[in-house]
């Protein structure tokens, strides 16, 4: 159980904390990125078996790590974190994650639901693996998740670059 001393503090402090994790970043989603590093990407076709391909792997070696750090807010079926009885802070993370699955959505697999093309999910995530936004900062402050490691970077990135390359095969580049 929560005591009401506890959530006195926690409730204020969760309010702050929400607005400036979860406010909108000033990523611009509407052009969907076409550069990853010093790779330019070219391709926006993907046949079906690389798809297949991409999918398989993801499933093996990046779910597990999506599903403990990621799912929280970008999938379904998470256990919420304690916090989440208190009426306001329950509000706003429905909030939040329903803005998270707007922009990808984990549940299926890949390639993942939301607004992106898998080749602009894949840049985004590029994006923020490299620059360490996700899971938000301010997320991690209160213990409902976990950062990525540098392991996890490594099998993502792996999976990144192995699906990127096959994308730009699918082009004939
Ligand atoms: C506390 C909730 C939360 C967690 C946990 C979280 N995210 Fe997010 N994520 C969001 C929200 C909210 C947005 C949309 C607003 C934004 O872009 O900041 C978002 C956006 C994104 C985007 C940009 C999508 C786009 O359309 O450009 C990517 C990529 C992403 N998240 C990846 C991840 C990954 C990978 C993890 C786990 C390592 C993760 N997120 C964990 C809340 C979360």
């Amino acid at each position: 159980m929560v005591s009401l001393s506890r959530l006195m503090i926690i409730l204020p402090a969760l309010v702050m904390f929400s607005s400036i994790a979860f406010g909108h970043g000033d990523e611009d989603h509407s052009n969907g990125a076409k550069k990853v590093g010093d790779t330019e990407i070219v391709a926006n076709e993907i046949s079906k078996e690389d798809l297949d391909i991409i999918a398989l792997e993801y499933e093996k070696s990046v779910k597990p790590i999506f599903q403990k750090k990621c799912y929280d807010c970008h999938g379904s079926g998470n256990k919420k974190p304690w916090y989440y009885i208190v009426p306001g802070a329950k509000h706003l993370m429905n909030s939040d994650i329903s803005e998270a699955k707007y922009h990808m959505d984990m549940t299926n697999g890949f390639p993942f639901s939301g607004h992106g093309t898998p080749l602009d999910d894949l840049n985004s995530l590029r994006k923020t693996t490299k620059e360490n936004t996700m899971p938000p900062k301010k997320y991690l402050i209160m213990h409902w998740g976990n950062s990525l490691g540098n392991e996890d970077k490594k099998i993502i990135n792996k999976w990144i670059d192995n699906s990127l390359t096959k994308m730009n095969k699918g082009e004939g580049q």
